[in-house]
């Protein structure tokens, strides 16, 4: 039975056009997704917007539009976005869409029932004018840190969750369950937020823009509980081939992956388990990776003014090279420079250097000595360099599947440098344009046409317009781990425009 794979990237919110930062956490997701289909997988890949947040509600009223037309309009941009740099989601979700608001009140109601959710009263600062709640350290001098004015001290009536109740499960779970990757976050996380863990106020009032607890109360669900629980309903669709208990139960062996930046850390490594455990359901498992930087180390953000466009980078460069730059220029887990430079250089460095000219030297030579453009036999299996190289190989591609499992993606992405780095030494150190004899030069033919569809292999999931490339180039319609060490003898090959050209 095929084994099942769930994978998901945070909701977005639609209040601005999303950025590198937000493709960065995308591309990944869309990378394992590939790379476990092409192991046979059953992938389910989730994304979607967030967006009742008073963000939200505020930014279209600046521009004083109906929220939700507001909203329609940015996320026909992030499916842009996705399309651009071919994000192959099956499930978009909305948390605006009736199924999940519907969803949204039945897990409050239901949770309300178990008594993990109980009336209470919230008290906080409060700015009247942002209409929004700070605590004591986000407010020096008791003023607001948005807009300046004096916070009054308020107490209203509100929901929470009983979060507290489940400190220590938390706290163990975090320590012995590998909920969390890396592991270099969860000392962090124990110090800032769980030794002093409180329960959560889920409901606001005075609130205009959000899901009801139900239709005759003024009482609001916050945005944070409504949005994590897209993780559940996303599967309640009728679309959707995985259903909540093939991923969520207790009992089921589906892998998953939800993939964060780290400043969310904190709702998706404490309340999410802690909802997900209220719920009988089992742990996640969370993925949370650094932040993309600009040249003098700040976040890249929209409120910053340094937030780079995809879409021009990738009308630009092309969506392989974005790609390509977003698993290997940054380490994941540390945040990681992000410039059209840094972008130039990557692409000069591996995708024209090492990986568009080893193609382009092979094939050219091939049709030089070959005229027929088929590709030969290999006749003698005693060769050493040929073998030599071949182990080396080997070893490189089992690195690369470890990585990969281990959702190491740089360390990955460095696997297939070195496998580059092989075949390329190979290729010079055989000197294969010096050698005459024609039984000799067909058997490093062979070899070589059989590892570039190895290579090209290990890229797949990552590039995507060279991956068509090269299936137009051997003649097939699919690429995947099960056609691995697949012999081309006999095929001819179609000459293919280079792939990379060199970037001043
Ligand atoms: N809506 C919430 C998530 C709810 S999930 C149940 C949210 N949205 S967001 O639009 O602000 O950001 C979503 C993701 O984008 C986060 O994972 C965040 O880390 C990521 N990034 C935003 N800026 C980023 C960088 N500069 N670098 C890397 N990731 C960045 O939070």
């Amino acid at each position: 039975m095929k084994k099942n794979f769930y994978v998901s990237t945070p909701i977005y919110y639609p209040n601005n056009n999303l950025h590198i930062g937000h493709a960065y956490t995308t591309v990944l997701a869309d990378i394992i997704a590939r790379y476990k289909k092409s192991f046979g997988y059953n992938v389910y890949f989730v994304t979607g917007s967030d967006e009742h947040g008073q963000k939200i509600y505020v930014s279209a009223l600046k521009e004083k539009k109906d929220t939700r037309k507001f909203v329609d309009n940015i996320i026909k941009n992030f499916k842009e976005l996705w399309k651009e740099l071919e994000i192959n989601y099956d499930h978009f979700i909305r948390t605006t869409d009736e199924k999940h608001m519907q969803f949204v009140k039945n897990i409050f109601n239901e949770l309300l029932k178990k008594g993990e959710i109980y009336k209470g009263v919230y008290t906080g600062l409060y700015c009247i004018h942002d209409e929004e709640f700070f605590t004591k350290s986000q407010a020096k001098n008791n003023l607001c840190p948005n807009c300046g004015r004096e916070l009054q001290k308020i107490s209203e009536e509100a929901y929470f969750l009983k979060v507290s109740k489940y400190k220590k499960w938390i706290e163990s779970a975090l320590k012995n369950d590998d909920i969390l990757l890396p592991k270099t976050r969860v000392n962090e996380l124990l110090k800032n937020f769980v030794k002093d863990l409180q329960d959560l106020s889920i409901t606001r009032k005075n609130v205009n823009w959000g899901i009801k607890i139900n239709n005759e109360s003024d009482d609001v669900i916050y945005v944070w509980f409504d949005a994590l629980l897209n993780y559940l309903s996303t599967l309640t669709y009728d679309k959707s081939n995985l259903k909540i208990n093939d991923v969520w139960s207790k009992n089921s062996n589906t892998e998953i992956l939800q993939i964060i930046g780290k400043e969310i850390t904190r709702f998706h490594a404490i309340y999410w388990p802690i909802i997900l455990k209220m719920l009988n359901y089992r742990e996640p498992k969370i993925l949370s990776h650094g932040w993309i930087i600009d040249d003098s180390g700040d976040k890249m953000s929209k409120s910053k003014n340094n937030a780079v466009s995809p879409i021009e980078l990738i009308k630009k460069y092309g969506k392989d090279s974005i790609r390509f730059y977003l698993i290997n220029g940054i380490s994941i887990g540390e945040d990681g420079k992000f410039s059209e430079n840094l972008l130039i250089k990557n692409i000069n460095g591996v995708l024209v250097n090492k990986y568009s000219n080893l193609i382009n030297r092979t094939t050219k030579l091939f049709l030089k000595k070959r005229k027929d453009g088929v590709i030969p036999k290999r006749e003698n299996n005693k060769i050493k360099i040929i073998n030599s190289t071949k182990e080396n190989l080997n070893k490189i591609k089992n690195n690369y599947i470890k990585e990969m499992n281990n959702y190491s993606f740089h360390q990955a992405s460095k696997s297939i440098i070195k496998y580059l780095d092989e075949l390329n030494n190979y290729f010079d150190k055989s000197a294969i344009w010096k050698i005459e004899d024609k039984k000799k030069l067909d058997n490093h033919f062979n070899f070589l046409f059989n590892e570039i569809w190895n290579l090209s292999i290990l890229f797949s999931p990552i590039l995507i317009d060279s991956t068509r490339e090269i299936l137009k180039m051997y003649k097939e319609k699919e690429i995947s781990f099960a056609k691995w060490d697949k012999d081309f003898s006999n095929i001819k090959i179609k000459n293919i425009d280079i792939l990379f050209k060199r970037l001043k």
